[in-house]
C-alpha cells in the first residue's frame, strides 16, 4: 500500500501491512490476532509529524475513528473526540460553539489522537493545558485504559507515549477540558500585534482563531500544497553555562527563559544564522519564511530530506554549539 497520501511530507513509500481503525473493537479484533502482536507497527493519524525513509515493511494502523461529544457542568464544558478526527475540526466545533481553550491550537495539522503524543503547543498554549483524559487501547493486553493528565507525563512535545511507553499504546479517543467564559492567551506577540492591526481592543475567541489562522498562513506552508511537517527540529533547550557563551558570541540570540534556570533558543534563527534560510537543495530546502520548516518541493525522497535535516544540524552545531533534536517522527 502507498503511503504517500498518508503523510504531509508527500513522499513515496510503502507499507507491506495497512489496516484502518473506524472503531476501537477492530483494535481488539486485530490482535486478538498473535501475528500482529509480533509484527512490527507504525500508528498514523493524519501523517504530519513523520518522515518515511524507507518502506515500512510491517503493519500500519491508520486511525480513523470519529465523533466528537460534549457535556457542559457550570462554567465548565468536557469535549471529547475521536482520534481520527481532524484537529482543525475539533477546533472548529468549539470555536463555533464559544468553548474556549483550544483557540490558540487553530490550523495545526493532524489528528486528535496524535496531540497528546507530543504535546502539541502553538502561540502560547501546549494541548496539556486543556488536556482531561485520554483512553487509549493497550497492545499487549488488548484492554483499555485510561489515561489522567498526570499519568501521561507531558513536557515541552514530549509525553509518556514517545518515552517509557513507546509504541504499547493506541489512542482512540481524548477528552478536554474547555470553558465556557474565556480567558483568552494573548501573550504571544504576533496575536497581540495582529489584533492591534485589525483594530479588535476585546477579542472574542473567534476573533483569536482568525488571526492564529492568518499568523500560521503567512508563515508556515500549507502541506497540501508543499509537502512538510511542521516543524522538523524542536528548539533547544540548554543550561546557562552553555548559553553564555552563545550570548557573548551572538548577543541578539532569540532566547526565552525556560524555567530552573534553563533557556530555550528559537532553532528557527540559529538555522537562519548558518545561512539555511529559505534555501533550495535539491527537491528539498527550509520554507522561506520559516527555516525550522523543511519542505519537499516535489519529488523529495525521505532520506533525501533526513539527509539535508543532518546537514542543517551539523552547521548548526559547528556555528553554536547546539545539537538540535528532530522533532518529526522518522520511520525507517
Ligand atoms: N526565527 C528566525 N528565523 C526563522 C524562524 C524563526 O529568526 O526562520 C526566530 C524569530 O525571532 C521568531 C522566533 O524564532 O520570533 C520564534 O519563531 P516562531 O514564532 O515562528 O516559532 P518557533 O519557535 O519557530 C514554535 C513551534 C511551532 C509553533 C510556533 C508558534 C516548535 C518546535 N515549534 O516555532 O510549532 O507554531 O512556535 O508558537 O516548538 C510545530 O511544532 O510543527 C510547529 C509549527
Amino acid at each position: 500500500v502507498s503511503l504517500k497520501n498518508f503523510n504531509t511530507f508527500g513522499v513515496e513509500a510503502n507499507a507491506r501491512f495497512f489496516a484502518e481503525i473506524n472503531h476501537e473493537d477492530e483494535l481488539v479484533e486485530l490482535f486478538m490476532d498473535p501475528q500482529w502482536q509480533q509484527t512490527e507497527r507504525l500508528v498514523i493519524g493524519g501523517g504530519s509529524n513523520l518522515l518515511l525513509i524507507n518502506d515500512f515493511n510491517g503493519l500500519v494502523i491508520r486511525m480513523n475513528i470519529r465523533g466528537i461529544e460534549h457535556r457542559i457542568n457550570h462554567d465548565e464544558v468536557f469535549v471529547e473526540a475521536g482520534a481520527g478526527e481532524v484537529w482543525n475540526d475539533l477546533v472548529n466545533y468549539c470555536v463555533q460553539r464559544n468553548y474556549a481553550g483550544l483557540e490558540n491550537l487553530s490550523l495545526i495539522p493532524g489528528s486528535v489522537g496524535a496531540s497528546p503524543i507530543q504535546n502539541i503547543g502553538a502561540y502560547g498554549v501546549e494541548l496539556k493545558d486543556v488536556f482531561h483524559t485520554c483512553r487509549a487501547f493497550e497492545i499487549s493486553t488488548t484492554k483499555f485504559r485510561t489515561f489522567t493528565k498526570e499519568d501521561c507525563g507531558f513536557g515541552y512535545r514530549e509525553s509518556v507515549f514517545k518515552n517509557e511507553l513507546k509504541g504499547q499504546y493506541i489512542i482512540v479517543s481524548v477528552k478536554f477540558s474547555l470553558f465556557l467564559i474565556p480567558n483568552l492567551n494573548l501573550r504571544y506577540g504576533a496575536i497581540e500585534q495582529e489584533l492591534a492591526n485589525r483594530g479588535i481592543a476585546a477579542p472574542t475567541i473567534k476573533d483569536v482563531s482568525q488571526v492564529v489562522s492568518h499568523i500560521r498562513v503567512a508563515k508556515l506552508p500549507d502541506p497540501s500544497t508543499i509537502g512538510n511537517a511542521g516543524s522538523f527540529f524542536k528548539n533547544p533547550v540548554i543550561t546557562a553555562a552553555e548559553f553564555a557563551p552563545i550570548y557573548a558570541n551572538y548577543p541578539e540570540v532569540v532566547n526565552y527563559p525556560a524555567g530552573d534556570g534553563l533557556v530555550k533558543l528559537a532553532a528557527g534563527w540559529l538555522i537562519e544564522q548558518c545561512g539555511w534560510k529559505g534555501k533550495v537543495v535539491g527537491n528539498t530546502g527550509t520554507w522561506k519564511n520559516q527555516a525550522l520548516v523543511l519542505v519537499n518541493h516535489g519529488g523529495a525522497t525521505g532520506a533525501e530530506v533526513y539527509n539535508f535535516s543532518s546537514q542543517i544540524i551539523d552547521s548548526v552545531y559547528s556555528k553554536f554549539g547546539v545539537k538540535l533534536q528532530r522533532e518529526v517522527n522518522i520511520i525507517g
